[in-house]
C-alpha cells in the first residue's frame, strides 16, 4: 500500500466534518418543519421541502469528502471498508465506529429517499426516523474524536447544533401537521409523503393515517381547491 499523508488532508478532514455536522443540524430541523407542514406566503412548503433535500445532498457531499480524506491519509489506519463497517478501525476504535454508523444511517435514509416512488409510504417514512439516530451519532462521533471537540468555540457550535435538534425533535413531536397557507408542489400533499393533519372528517377534511395506510393522497382528492399562490 501507498503511503500517502499531507497535513492538508487532515485539515480538510476536521473542517469537513465540522461542516456536515452543521449542514446535519440543518437538514433535521428543515426535516421537523417539512413534516410538520410548516409554510407560509413568503416561504412555503414547497420551498422548504426543497431546501431540505438540496441540503441533504450537499451534506452528503460533504460526509463523502471528509470519509475520503479520513480515508486517504494514511496518516490514521482508517480503510474503506473500516468507514462503511462499524468496529473495524484499528484508529479511535469505538469513536470512528460512531460515526461509521452515523454514515450507515444516513446512506439507508438517502437511498430509501432515492427509491421512494418504490416503497410503501409508510416504510420510507419509519425508514427516515433513522435520521435522528443519524444525528446523535454523528454528534457523539465528533465530540469523541475530533481533535476541535475540546476547543470552546467548537464546544459552542455542537451545543448549539444539539439543542437545536433537540428542539426540533419537540416540535415534531408536540405539533401535528396542519393545513398552512402558502405555496405547493402539486397539491397540499404532494413531495412531503405526509398526510395527518388535525381536521379527519370523513367527508371534507384530509384522511387521517389509518385511513390511508400512510399513502400519500392523490392530487385529484378534494384537498386542493381554491387558488394556488
Ligand atoms: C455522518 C457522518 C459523519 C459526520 C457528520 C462526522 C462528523 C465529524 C466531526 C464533526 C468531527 C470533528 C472534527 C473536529 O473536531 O475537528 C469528526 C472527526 C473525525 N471523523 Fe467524522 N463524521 C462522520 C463520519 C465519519 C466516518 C464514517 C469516519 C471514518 C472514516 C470518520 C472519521 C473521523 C475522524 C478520523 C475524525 C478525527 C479528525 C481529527 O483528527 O480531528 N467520520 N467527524
Amino acid at each position: 500500500m501507498i503511503a500517502f499523508t499531507t497535513p492538508y488532508l487532515w485539515y480538510s478532514s476536521r473542517a469537513t466534518g465540522i461542516v456536515s455536522l452543521v449542514l446535519l443540524t440543518v437538514m433535521i430541523v428543515l426535516g421537523a418543519l417539512v413534516s410538520t407542514r410548516v409554510g407560509g406566503r413568503a416561504v412555503g412548503r414547497f420551498e422548504i421541502n426543497e431546501i431540505h433535500r438540496s441540503i441533504s445532498m450537499i451534506t452528503m457531499l460533504f460526509v463523502v469528502v471528509h470519509v475520503g480524506t479520513t480515508v486517504v491519509d494514511s496518516y490514521v489506519p482508517i480503510g474503506f471498508f473500516s468507514a462503511l463497517v462499524p468496529f473495524t478501525s484499528g484508529y479511535r476504535r469505538i469513536p470512528v465506529a460512531i460515526g461509521t454508523i452515523a454514515i450507515d444511517l444516513m446512506l439507508t435514509v438517502w437511498v430509501s429517499s432515492l427509491v421512494k416512488d418504490r416503497i410503501r409510504n409508510v416504510t420510507w417514512r419509519y425508514l427516515h426516523w433513522l435520521s435522528w439516530g443519524c444525528f446523535a451519532a454523528a454528534a457523539l462521533h465528533g465530540f469523541l474524536v475530533g481533535s476541535d471537540s475540546h476547543r470552546p468555540w467548537m464546544i459552542i457550535l455542537q451545543a448549539v447544533c444539539v439543542a437545536a435538534v433537540i428542539m426540533a425533535a419537540i416540535w415534531r413531536i408536540t405539533q401535528r401537521p396542519t393545513r398552512a397557507a402558502g405555496r405547493t408542489a402539486h397539491s397540499p400533499l404532494a413531495g412531503s409523503g405526509q398526510v395527518a393533519t388535525k381536521k379527519t372528517s370523513p367527508t371534507s377534511g384530509p384522511r387521517p393515517l389509518a385511513k390511508t395506510g400512510g399513502r400519500a393522497i392523490p392530487p385529484s382528492a378534494p384537498l386542493a381547491k381554491g387558488p394556488r399562490r
